[in-house]
């Protein structure tokens, strides 16, 4: 551990490149995704990423509230990112905040960009996301618990859409911050991908990094989400064909 005044600063990477959880640059935390968590939601999925617990529930296509928010020639999204008063060290006020707004704004658009709201006009689909426990990345588990919730409902979409931060920790490009890793390193770029087409529907920044380093990130951040895809579509096999998933749940 160094220390900057009375801050202590973990040692984020090792000389042979290990991070503060043992994890290489190029690796992921450990991702675990069940779809259709939720009995009352149209569509829903739990994701465990790291320390990070999120839910997210799917309603719709609904009848839209409030009314004057009603588009005639497509549906709207409407997302509710949140965190639990429980799910950091230092108790959250309840309750949304800018932040709050700014996820839920952010996530919302890039749903909007996959779902195809022209089929709906008149109507929302409304996303809720709920961190139970956070550790950075919560966005990005977030639009993951939400895209496979809008499948779980049923909801047609170009692709399924696959997140993950990249940064700068220690001078290197990493992938998927861990808290300290956000809290210390240089940078932070959540992103998410249509896998399909490589399109960038969130990009976001904090911090710096210069041109290469983009470059970079950007590489690794395609990569981690082309891991991540295939837990999403594996999670969705779990819960519709489960046999071609696990053949001997099937003969139980
Ligand atoms: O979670 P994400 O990385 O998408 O968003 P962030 O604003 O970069 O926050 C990084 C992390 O800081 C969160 O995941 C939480 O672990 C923590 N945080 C916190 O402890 N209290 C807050 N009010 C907001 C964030």
């Amino acid at each position: 551990m160094g220390s900057v005044g009375a801050k202590e600063v973990p040692t984020l990477l090792t000389p042979d490149g290990r991070r503060i959880d043992g994890r290489r640059l190029d690796e992921l935390r450990p991702l675990s995704i069940t779809a259709g968590a939720l009995n009352q939601a149209d569509g829903s999925a739990f994701v465990e990423w790291g320390m990070n617990k999120v839910m997210a529930a799917v309603y719709g296509p609904r009848e839209v509230h409030p009314r004057h928010l009603q588009e005639n020639n497509k549906a709207i999204v409407q997302c509710r990112y949140n965190m639990a008063a429980f799910s950091v060290d230092e108790r959250k006020r309840p309750g949304l905040d800018r932040r709050s707004q700014e996820i839920s704004k952010v996530i919302a658009e890039a749903f909007e960009s996959v779902i195809f709201v022209e089929e709906f006009p008149r109507t929302s689909i409304d996303v809720y996301i709920e961190v139970l426990q956070a550790n950075a990345g919560t966005r990005c588990a977030g639009v993951v618990a939400a895209s496979v919730a809008l499948a779980d409902a049923g909801i047609p979409m170009v692709d399924l859409l696959p997140s993950v931060a990249v940064g700068k920790v220690a001078g290197s490009i990493a992938l998927d911050l861990k808290k300290e890793e956000d809290n210390f390193g240089e940078a932070d770029l959540p992103m998410a991908m249509v896998p399909q087409s490589g399109r960038l529907v969130l990009l976001q920044m904090e911090g710096h990094m210069n041109r290469e380093e983009l470059g970079q990130a950007l590489d690794l951040g395609v990569q981690g989400c082309r891991q991540i895809h295939e837990k999403m579509k594996g999670a969705l096999r779990e819960r519709y064909a489960p046999s071609s998933a696990n053949p001997q749940e099937a003969n139980a």
